[in-house]
């Protein structure tokens, strides 16, 4: 049987203490497989972020076991993790979070640099290309418009050829127009690259063009 990239074993995630402690993730079980295209929907403040937070191993769980390929992420050393993270997954949020003081250029070949990538100059360049922004390539984010800053964040994210691509709600910041460009390009580079993807959105048509729907509902997912 085909092993799955991504186990989630009872996952437990709280936040505050005592009166005010709120389970926002009460049991969660998921399981990914290669080259699939998930989308977790659920309503505002049901824990989409948190969710993609822990898989992503951003934030550690309270309880329970996080599997990607093969790996138990609940249980690595923080370095371990950090080069983990750093070598098999691209993170693309909604705010953008690219380096302030660094170039498009810069922000794509960061990854790549301390990944030591062999080609990371030509790597950042094409990249930068194939999101169409090489006539931007010097600009700071401050001189980009939003589009283009989340174009640079999906050239940043797939610059290693991550082994999965998370996106929490990656055009929830963009007007409509612009959003649905940088949609377009995100599910065509992730269907060239067959990169597994779980995107957040509470866009039922950007859901449904993902293979699989998963609803978060409750702290548990449907
Ligand atoms: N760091 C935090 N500290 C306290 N509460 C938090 C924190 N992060 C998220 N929450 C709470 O967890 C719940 C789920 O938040 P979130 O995962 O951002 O939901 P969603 O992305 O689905 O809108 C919300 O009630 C939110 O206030
Ligand atoms: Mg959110």
């Amino acid at each position: 049987m085909k092993t799955p990239k991504v186990s989630v074993r009872h996952l437990k995630k709280s936040f505050g203490q005592g009166e005010g402690r709120v389970e926002v993730l009460k049991n969660i079980n998921l399981e990914i497989y290669s080259g699939e295209t998930i989308a977790l929907t659920g309503k505002s403040g049901s824990g989409k972020s948190t969710l993609l937070s822990l898989l992503s191993g951003l934030d550690a769980p309270d309880e329970g076991d996080l599997f990607i390929d093969g790996e138990n992420l609940s249980r690595m050393p923080e370095k371990e993790l950090t080069r983990f993270r750093a070598s098999r997954m691209g993170i693309i949020f909604q705010q953008f979070h690219l380096v302030s003081t660094l170039s498009a250029y810069e922000n794509v070949l960061l990854p790549l640099e301390l990944m030591k990538h062999p080609q990371a100059m030509n790597r950042a360049l094409e990249l930068l290309e194939s999101v169409g922004l090489s006539h931007r390539s010097q600009h700071l984010p401050s001189e980009l418009s939003g589009g283009e800053c989340q174009r640079v964040a999906l050239a940043r994210a797939l610059a290693i050829s991550p082994s999965i691509l998370f996106a929490d709600e990656p055009s929830g910041n963009l007007d409509e127009e612009t959003g649905g460009k940088v949609m377009d390009l995100l599910f065509g580079m992730v269907e060239n690259t067959k990169t597994t993807l779980v995107l957040v959105t509470h866009d039922p048509d950007l859901a449904k063009r993902c293979s699989r729907v998963v609803h978060l509902e409750h702290g548990s997912l449907l």
